[in-house]
């Protein structure tokens, strides 16, 4: 260690790892960035990386219950460092070994990621909902899976970041310093989901997106890989009444008071 990273051990509270897992709609994107800014981290959305998967085999023809040709696309975008995610605020972290100069590496900000594949911007197409029932399909295979772990792994090994997810606090990180499950009813869930939707254009009947809610939740909790499930050592925290900003400080003085005992 050098001096200068010894003096700052023990001058600053230690950088932790902080998980975030939960339904869809819960609103963790929306906490997970506040949160990221709030303590200074980065943040990682990995729902993302699912997303661009099924981007990725919707663009080269591949069906997305494809399983064998599915996880093949997903190791060689692993392999190629297809996918990078970049911040518009914040620094860069790597999700590549050190030994390799390569581009996928991430810097997801407090205010938003832009997510490339191949170098092309594609971060408003992951965002159709059709691309939320893709990335749903894609995330039940056990070799998409495997491909994305060492790159969410990476991103959690200097500390310092959220952690957004399904299956972080459980299967990416579970030796995360920092478990939150965030969760709200399906209904406010949904009527999120719609407000969200509606901001960029589309518009879908409460009872439409209710459905997606209600069978992406049973689709991801009850896939035999990674199912969505809250870690025994996670906080519980129901975002449905409370207002983002208060939520947000509770998670973050948690953080804290773990930083400061470390
Ligand atoms: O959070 P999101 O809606 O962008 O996630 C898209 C899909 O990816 C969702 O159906 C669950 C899946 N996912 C997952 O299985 N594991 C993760 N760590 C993140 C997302």
């Amino acid at each position: 260690m050098t001096d200068r990273a010894s003096e700052r051990d023990f001058l600053l509270p230690a950088r932790l790892r902080v998980a975030i897992d939960g339904p869809a709609g819960a609103g963790k994107s929306t906490v997970a960035r506040g949160l990221a800014k709030r303590l200074g981290y980065v943040l990682l959305d990995t729902g993302a990386l699912y997303r661009t998967v099924a981007l990725a085999a919707r663009r080269a023809g591949i069906t997305w219950d494809d399983e064998p040709a599915v996880g093949a696309l997903a190791q060689t975008l692993a392999n190629e460092a297809a996918i990078s995610v970049e911040a518009s605020e914040s620094a860069p972290v790597s999700l590549m070994p050190p030994s390799r100069d390569s581009a996928v590496s991430t810097a997801i900000g407090g205010s938003g990621m832009r997510v490339l594949l191949r170098g092309d911007d594609v971060s408003t197409a992951i965002r159709a909902p059709e691309m939320s029932l893709g990335a749903s399909r894609v995330s039940a295979i056990p070799a998409v899976r495997a491909a994305l772990l060492d790159m969410q792994r990476r991103a959690g090994l200097e500390g310092g970041v959220v952690l957004e997810g399904r299956d972080i606090g459980t299967v990416v990180l579970p030796d995360a310093e920092a478990k939150f499950f965030l969760t709200a009813s399906a209904a406010i869930r949904a009527r999120r989901r719609m407000e969200e939707l509606a901001a960029r254009g589309t518009t879908m009947a409460f009872e439409a997106v209710l459905h997606e809610v209600e069978s992406r939740d049973r689709a991801d909790t009850e896939r035999p890989v990674a199912p969505l499930k809250q870690a025994s050592d996670a906080i519980l925290v129901d975002s449905s009444d409370r207002p983002v900003a208060e939520i947000i400080e509770e998670m973050a003085l948690v953080v804290e008071a773990r930083a400061r005992v470390r």
